[in-house]
């Protein structure tokens, strides 16, 4: 049966903070993908480490992810996305104030990839900086577009979720390498024109959680002579869970700080982690999967692309119109989660 109310919260678990949007309401505008051709399916996958295209799709639910050609770079990929975003938000990169790109494959420690997303627009003068908090960071990307915009600070902001994540996986190792693919999304925030747009936040992070997730470590000797690759490594089990919990109590948090309830949720965009979580946080709170926008099967695990990717997706198949409420929630390496109710203008 489904549950309505919010579920009761063990004494251990983090407090989360959710607020309502204050000051100039910020809407999304436009939001653009791109995913590489390149595609590697589970039964290729499965030639190269110990697994198979059931138990991937049993366990996940991941049939497909795309990935970048060698040698391509996570900016190359945001500039596409960036670019068919502005263009569906009918914006010209001119206009924007703020490029915000999130990341957990960044080219290098710097310049920003947002840097390089600008150059690439040729659009100097806007401020321009790279968000890290691995997959939760489109969401945060989102509340500092709409905190921008809140207090005037800017009028235009353009996010994008970026990731050659494909560089960073040990290809041998099955908890991670089945799960992740490469991919960006971006979307253009503006003042909203009619009061719709972000309603509420949910934002947190718990540090506790830091080895959870990781890719490495930058080596600490002043004259590391061979840099390591930074690869990613996860506690699969115990991220499992953490994302289940932290999906349904954002659920609520973000609902009741807007004043809405759960069934006012006309579709729920989740990062796009593993189907079975997704499934059971829906279940949890009483949304039918048909309010659910899934599309891990074909893309995978895209980290801060998978939220705008879906996104993308849901309104390429007119999922969205205007007047729906529309809930973004993430979760990712920190511990860190994010997530935001919207009225879609
Ligand atoms: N192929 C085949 N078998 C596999 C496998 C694979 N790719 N990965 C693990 N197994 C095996 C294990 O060895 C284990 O076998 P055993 O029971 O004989 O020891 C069994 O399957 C279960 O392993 P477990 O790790 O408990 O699997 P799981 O059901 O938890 O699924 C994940 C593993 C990684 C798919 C799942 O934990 C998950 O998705 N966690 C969340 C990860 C996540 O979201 N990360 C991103 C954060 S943004």
């Amino acid at each position: 049966m489904a549950l309505r109310t919010a579920p009761r919260v063990r004494s251990d678990a983090v407090p989360l903070r959710a607020f309502r949007s204050k000051g100039r309401p910020s809407a999304i505008a436009g939001v653009g993908t791109y995913a590489p051709d390149r595609v590697m399916t589970n039964a290729d996958l499965a030639k190269i480490v110990e697994t198979s295209d059931e138990w991937i799709v049993e366990r996940t639910g991941i049939r497909r992810r795309h990935l970048a050609e060698p040698g391509t770079t996570t900016f190359e990929l945001a500039t596409r996305a960036a670019r068919e975003a502005l263009q569906n938000a009918e914006v010209s990169a001119e206009e924007l104030d703020l490029i915000v790109v999130a990341t957990s494959s960044p080219d290098g420690p710097f310049p920003s990839v947002a840097c390089r997303v600008q150059n690439e627009l040729g659009v100097p003068g806007a401020c321009a900086f790279d968000v890290l908090a691995a997959c939760t960071g489109f969401v945060y990307g989102l509340s500092l577009a709409d905190a921008f915009i809140a207090s005037g600070r800017a009028d235009t902001v353009l996010v994008i979720g970026a990731e050659v994540l494909s560089r960073m996986l040990d290809w041998q190792d099955r908890a991670t390498s089945i799960i992740f693919g490469d991919g960006a999304g971006a979307a253009v925030v503006r003042a909203a024109r009619r009061g719709a747009g972000f309603r509420a936040w949910c934002l947190g992070s718990d540090g506790r959680g830091y080895d959870k997730v990781t890719a490495g470590d930058i080596p600490r000797g002043a004259y590391a002579a061979h840099q390591a690759q930074p690869l990613i490594a996860q506690k699969g089990p115990d991220v499992f869970k953490f994302a289940t919990d932290i999906f349904i109590r954002q659920a609520y948090a973000v609902a009741d700080a807007a004043g809405a309830a759960i069934e006012d949720i006309d579709l729920f965009v989740p990062h796009q982690a593993n189907r079975r979580i997704i499934e059971a946080a829906a279940r949890r709170v009483g949304l039918p999967m048909e309010r659910v926008q899934v599309n891990l099967d074909e893309y995978g695990n895209t980290s801060t692309a998978s939220i705008p990717l879906a996104l993308g997706d849901a309104l390429k198949s007119n999922r969205i119109k205007s007047g729906d409420q529309v809930l973004l929630a993430g979760f990712g390496s920190g511990l860190t989660w994010g997530a935001c109710l919207l009225e879609w203008e």
